[in-house]
């Protein structure tokens, strides 16, 4: 009985050291986000959602490579106008379910005014946090980051709430900007801190293994991981 005090004590203790480490993660790239600090959503709209943009004009390429089935609850994270929350909606069907995930208020509240618009009940509007996905745990089949990963300014507070959600097995899509010397522009190459390899051994550490890597994008990469 002592003896499992004694583990159980050792076991709180270890939780509160990553719990802590967790919280006094710095922000990786301050001030990547005060774009969407009280975004107006018509404007942000045509921006991510024009042909010019590698990740709208190949979405349909992107829809068949996530692999959304029928009844799946998939969280997409840093949602923005909706672009992908709509594509999987229509997947998934009456019996699964989208999280639309964003920081910005504005973006959450209008893809549920799209979602209503057209007649999808299967969106679940949340509000999250620079930390927190807020979704509960072991509540998703699949993690969609388009387009945001360097959007997170603490990319290890992201991914432990990511791991949570997910349930065993579950898969975490990022999709991101390639960022190589002579072949990025030089906007990309000051806008995203990290190139594909070092965001795969982010994610490898927060408890993912990298399960599948299609490269039939050009200026972005695709990376699923799954859930360990
Ligand atoms: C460049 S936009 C991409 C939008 C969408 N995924 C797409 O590809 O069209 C990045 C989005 O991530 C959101 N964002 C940034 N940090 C976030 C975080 N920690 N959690 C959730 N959303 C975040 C921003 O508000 C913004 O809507």
């Amino acid at each position: 009985m002592q003896r499992l005090s004694r583990h159980l004590v050792l076991w709180l203790c270890l939780l509160a050291v990553a719990a802590t480490a967790v919280h006094a993660e710095q922000s990786v790239a301050p001030g990547i986000n005060r774009h969407y600090e009280s975004p107006d959503f018509t404007q942000w709209r045509d921006t991510f959602e024009q042909p010019g943009r590698e990740v709208y004009a190949r979405r349909l390429e992107i829809l068949a490579a996530s692999a959304v089935q029928p009844g799946m609850a998939v969280a997409d994270i840093g949602a923005g106008s909706g672009l992908f929350t709509l594509l999987f909606a229509r997947e998934v069907g009456e019996r699964g379910r989208v999280y639309a995930v964003d920081i910005a208020p504005e973006f959450v509240a209008g893809i549920q005014v799209r979602a209503q618009a057209e007649g999808f009940s299967n969106v679940v509007p949340v509000v999250s946090e620079q930390r927190s996905t807020f979704l509960a745990p072991n509540s998703i089949d699949l993690a969609f980051v388009c387009d945001t990963y360097h959007h997170f300014e603490y990319p290890q507070a992201m991914l432990a709430s990511i791991h949570q959600a997910l349930r065993p097995g579950g898969r975490l899509i990022i999709i991101d900007f390639r960022r190589e010397a002579g072949f990025s522009s030089s906007w990309v190459m000051t806008h995203v801190r990290a190139g594909e390899t070092q965001v795969i051994d982010e994610v490898s550490v927060a408890g993912f293994t990298l399960s599948d890597r299609p490269a039939f994008l050009r200026t972005n990469y695709f990376l699923t991981f799954t859930k360990h």
